[in-house]
């Protein structure tokens, strides 16, 4: 199927805010997730059928430290620790993917920051 875009300004976002200061985003913004452990960004996503698909964050960290992220799918934890590293500057966006198994329909994507540093900023996922 079509890769959709999930923008993260638009996810429910918990202990983070909605910016654009920061070059290179696209569609509104980004979240600036609270350095802190715990922060998080849920997205509801759609997928046709049930089974394997590509999550692809889009992000950006311009620190040096990597930003780990567990990623839970429908309230398990489907990518324990994602690293999101540094991308050398806070303009500098890249992508990191990884594959879960979703639900045929609405699925609930949660992204939670595992370290005092937060999550990297994040623009959007491609599901
Ligand atoms: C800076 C930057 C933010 C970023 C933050 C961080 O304040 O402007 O966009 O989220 O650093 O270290 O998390
Ligand atoms: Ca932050
Ligand atoms: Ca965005």
């Amino acid at each position: 199927a079509a890769v959709v875009q999930y923008q993260a300004e638009s996810a429910t976002i918990s202990n983070g805010l909605v910016e654009s200061n920061h070059a290179g985003f696209t569609g509104s913004g980004f979240v600036n997730y609270d350095n802190e452990v715990g922060s998080s960004v849920e997205f509801t996503v759609n997928a046709g059928t049930a089974g394997p698909a590509t999550l692809t964050f889009r992000f950006a960290n311009g620190q040096t430290a990597n930003r780990p992220m567990d990623i839970s799918v429908n309230g398990s934890v489907a990518a324990s620790q994602l690293s999101f590293p540094s991308t050398g500057a806070w303009t500098t966006w890249t992508t990191k993917s990884t594959t879960v198994t979703l639900n045929a329909g609405s699925n609930k994507i949660k992204t939670v920051a595992t370290t005092v540093n937060g999550g990297p900023n994040l623009d959007r996922i491609d599901v």
